[in-house]
């Protein structure tokens, strides 16, 4: 699949985003091994802590239909510096995802490419766990 594919189905999903109180919609598309692309979009609530973020959605979305390897997942926000995943995501998406290719973009144009692992250095996972 091209990379425009993914990115097109991000911006797609970002229209979804229910973003009542921060008014920044965000739209993600997580691209599995064999190809399937599974959306998500930011899902905010009044008690704000709640607030859970589109690429959590995706990934989420992804686990719970059976998919367990992925290759990469497109961000897209309205601005015009890169949005990468916040902390919180970062971790998720190592957990289940590894070493994935995050592909920023805004409405308009790609604005990044960022492998996970130079996003989250050090990383804490279960291979700790012993
Ligand atoms: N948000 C995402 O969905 N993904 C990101 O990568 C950054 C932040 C959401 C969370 C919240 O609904 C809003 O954007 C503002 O932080």
């Amino acid at each position: 699949m091209r990379v425009s594919e993914l990115i097109a189905a991000a911006r797609k999903a970002r229209r979804h985003a229910h973003a009542a109180y921060s008014n920044f919609k965000v739209g993600a598309a997580l691209e599995t091994a064999d190809g399937t692309i599974v959306t998500g979009c930011n899902v905010e609530n009044a008690t704000y802590g709640l607030t859970i973020c589109a690429e959590r959605v995706a990934m989420f979305k992804a686990l719970s239909e059976g998919h367990r390897k992925f290759t990469r997942i497109a961000v897209v926000a309205d601005t015009e510096a890169p949005t990468p995943p916040c902390g919180a995501c970062r971790q998720i998406l190592w957990e289940f995802g590894g070493d994935l290719e995050i592909v920023l973009a805004n409405v308009r144009r790609e604005t990044g490419r960022h492998q996970l692992s130079a996003l989250l250095p050090l990383p804490f996972d279960a291979r700790l766990l012993k």
